[in-house]
């Protein structure tokens, strides 16, 4: 017996992004699709997703999609800018899926690292709200060698960014090199790293996110461009653990 939602087939396998609703006529005519082993007779028949099998296969993640990604260089967050997007390295369907796969935040153009996409909204609501403490940890190289203060400043409260009326909140930054640093973040604003040290007038060369909470990039093995595949709720446990 199935516990979960069902729905109709048609929107089901058009929200999966299959194929149109005559496509979906036209496979349910040859027989092509099953539900709980019996062969599905009309389109708007209300199924389990879990259940449907297409030509005997599973469908593709029916219950929703969450993905842990490594951001290479150059690729941009959008769904429509020009030029090479994240979801260029994904399969094509997936862009075609309602409800649509986005990013949990973005990336700059020019900073690699790590990034959640997922379709759903309530986990991607509980991965930027700030009331769950969600940190980002980033590795910064510096055009200028750093000077010493910055520690002190970051963590402060009291840095204003160009443009901004409040000041950051206080952030934990470490030197481990002459030129290179690690930036623990507790907000999200805008080119947030690179307009930090711009306003102490040093210039970021290289930009990776290296941490979401305590997931860590190195963990999870991910070479640049590539992804795998999470269930939201290991996801929150590996981000931030009870
Ligand atoms: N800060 C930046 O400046 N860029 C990013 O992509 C993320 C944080």
């Amino acid at each position: 017996m199935s516990m979960n939602k069902t729905e109709r087939l048609d929107k089901l396998l058009s929200n999966l992004a299959y194929g149109s609703r005559k496509d979906v006529k036209s496979w349910v005519k040859q027989g092509l699709i099953t539900c709980d082993g019996k062969v599905v007779k009309s389109p708007s028949e209300k199924v389990d997703p879990v259940f449907v099998l297409f030509d005997g296969e599973p469908l593709d993640h029916p219950e929703g999609l969450t993905l842990i990604y490594h951001k290479p260089l150059d690729a941009v967050c959008s769904h429509k800018e020009k030029g090479v997007l994240i979801y260029d390295d994904l399969p094509e369907q997936w862009q075609y899926r309602k409800p649509p796969l986005s990013s949990v935040g973005r990336l700059d153009k020019e900073t690699s690292g790590l990034l959640i996409l997922t379709d759903d909204g309530q986990l991607n609501h509980h991965l930027t709200s700030p009331k769950h403490h969600i940190s980002k940890t980033y590795a910064v190289t510096l055009d200028q060698p750093l000077s010493g203060n910055e520690m002190e400043l970051f963590a402060s409260g009291k840095l204003m960014l160009e443009d901004d009326y409040r000041a950051c909140l206080p952030a934990e930054m470490t030197a481990v090199g002459e030129k290179q640093a690690v930036l623990i973040l507790h907000e999200g604003r805008y080119h947030q790293v690179r307009r930090m040290f711009a306003a102490i007038g040093n210039h970021v060369t290289a930009l990776t996110r290296t941490h979401i909470g305590t997931l860590s990039l190195e963990q999870t093995g991910l070479k640049a461009g590539t992804y795998t595949v999470v269930e939201p709720k290991a996801l929150i446990q590996s981000v931030s653990p009870e």
